[in-house]
């Protein structure tokens, strides 16, 4: 299983209120919500799915009324833009990590094996997780656990960043 999604028929319930609508699913990952997305529209609806993962490529559905696009999804209006899309319907957006990439001992998202600290979501960038670990200064850090404190209750990241910075020397 690639990946289970939580609340799914919940969220869609919310979303798709046109059936003929354009509609936008920002972490496409194993396709669940995307699929439920095209089981609500008629044949005139469509539907735009973002993923930077190349692995989620392999999820891919095969239906006219979709379109999997391998982009970070903050080029979210441009994108669709090449497409010929200027306004959509609804936008979902399933946001964190997917089961597989947590699986993927080599992804380097998971404690739970001894694997290279990487956490990229997309491979083809050159900056992962041990370069901002081994490279950024401490002040550097805290702010990226300041952001993290406020959209994932992460606590205490002055002494994160300084404990990393002790390991350094
Ligand atoms: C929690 S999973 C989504 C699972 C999906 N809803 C499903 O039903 O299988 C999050 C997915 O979003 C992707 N992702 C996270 N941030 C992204 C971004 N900024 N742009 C594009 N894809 C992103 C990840 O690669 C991952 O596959």
């Amino acid at each position: 299983m690639y990946h289970n999604p939580v609340l799914l028929k919940q969220s869609v319930d919310d979303l798709v209120i046109n059936p003929d609508g354009i509609y936008v699913d920002c972490t496409f990952g194993g396709g669940g919500h995307s699929r439920e997305i095209l089981s609500r529209l008629s044949e005139k609806g469509r539907l735009y799915s973002f993923d930077q993962d190349l692995d989620a490529l392999n999820n891919t559905i095969e239906d006219e009324r979709f379109t999997l696009i391998n982009q970070n999804f903050r080029f979210l209006e441009n994108s669709l833009l090449m497409y010929g899309v200027d306004g959509v319907d609804g936008v979902l957006a399933d946001l964190g990590v997917s089961s597989h990439q947590f699986d993927e001992a080599d992804r380097g998202f998971s404690i739970r094996s001894n694997a290279p600290l990487d956490m990229r979501m997309n491979v083809l960038q050159s900056l992962d997780a041990k370069k901002v670990i081994n490279e950024y200064e401490e002040e550097e850090l805290a702010d990226i656990f300041t952001i993290m404190e406020s959209f994932a209750r992460q606590e205490n990241w002055q002494e994160k960043s300084y404990t990393i910075e002790k390991q350094k020397e």
